[in-house]
């Protein structure tokens, strides 16, 4: 049976391919941007199974209306991915109070009144699926990453928290870790530097910067296939509540898992000491 996807940020990158790729699996897609008509021409075939609605998720008002437009359309909304999102890359103490604000209003608040808009619907219906788009950087520590990381882990912590609220209801909630994926994500269009310069961290910045952009547009990951996994997730009867995709972040889970695992082993000793002995 066909579904009814609701996918934010969907104007390019991953947001775009999702959205592609459900339709071309037959689905029905809400497709949100912050700029309807420039979307509209990603969207080459179009189709009545498709509704373009504008929303800028640090809109507080915004969601209300997508699930409004979405329910007057279709009549139910089966999957809800919380992809919207950008990085502010950089050193915490170089990043101004306003860019720190907007980074966590669009990749942690954005995403939480989304879901928060969409959860009456799937309450009536018992059912939905909510993928949240977070991050390798949601489970793992990169370098000039502290903010971006600081959302990501965020949206890990309210992802398997509200799978516990949601679970009653037959709702379940998948919690996406993408590699890096060849999209705009480090592209002037999209990614944000700290802006405050700091004499101390000047060489690690220049350095910092020029990694980030030499990966630009030569990321592992490919959207297209992105899209289609998604696809498949959305398919599942039974759904992880975590889903690595690509052979990076595979990597760099498990290896950080295996950190992880080693220092509880070597400090168990103090870990196990607090408890009372009565
Ligand atoms: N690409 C990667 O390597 C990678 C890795 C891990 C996680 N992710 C995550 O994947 C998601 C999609 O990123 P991407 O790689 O596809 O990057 P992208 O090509 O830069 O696309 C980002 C999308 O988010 C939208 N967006 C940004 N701020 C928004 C806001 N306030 N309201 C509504 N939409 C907004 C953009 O809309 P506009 O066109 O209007 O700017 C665009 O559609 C993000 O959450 C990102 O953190 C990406």
């Amino acid at each position: 049976m066909s579904k009814t996807w609701l996918i934010t940020g969907a104007s390019r990158g991953l947001g775009l391919e999702m959205a592609r790729a459900a339709l071309a699996a037959g689905d029905n897609v809400v497709a949100t941007a912050r700029n309807v008509s420039s979307a509209s021409r990603a969207f080459t075939q179009h189709t009545d199974r498709l509704l373009l609605t504008p929303l800028d998720v640090t809109d507080p008002a915004a969601p209300q209306a997508v699930v409004d437009a979405a329910l007057a359309r279709f009549g139910t909304i089966d999957v809800l991915v919380n992809n919207a999102g950008y990085g502010q890359l950089g050193l915490f103490e170089e990043t101004p109070e306003d860019d720190i604000q907007r980074q966590l209003e669009t990749n942690v608040n954005g995403l939480m009144r989304m879901t928060r808009a969409v959860l009456p619907a799937l309450r009536r219906q018992r059912s939905g699926h909510i993928i949240n788009i977070s991050s390798i950087a949601g489970l793992v520590s990169f370098d000039f990453c502290t903010l971006y990381g600081t959302s990501k882990f965020a949206v890990e912590g309210f992802s398997v928290n509200l799978a516990r609220d949601l679970a009653p209801f037959g709702i379940k909630v998948t919690v996406v870790e993408p590699g890096m994926f060849r999209t705009d994500f480090l592209d002037d269009r999209s990614v944000r530097f700290s802006g405050n310069p700091l004499e101390d961290y000047a060489q690690a910045r220049e350095d910092a910067e020029t990694l980030y952009k030499n990966f630009n547009h030569q990321q592992l990951g490919d959207p297209v296939k992105f899209g289609a996994a998604i696809v498949e997730l959305a398919n599942t009867a039974e759904p992880p509540l975590h889903l690595l995709l690509g052979s990076d972040a595979l990597k760099m889970a498990r290896d950080d898992l295996a950190l992880r695992q080693a220092e509880i082993e070597r400090w168990q000793h103090l870990s196990a000491s607090t408890d009372h002995t009565d």
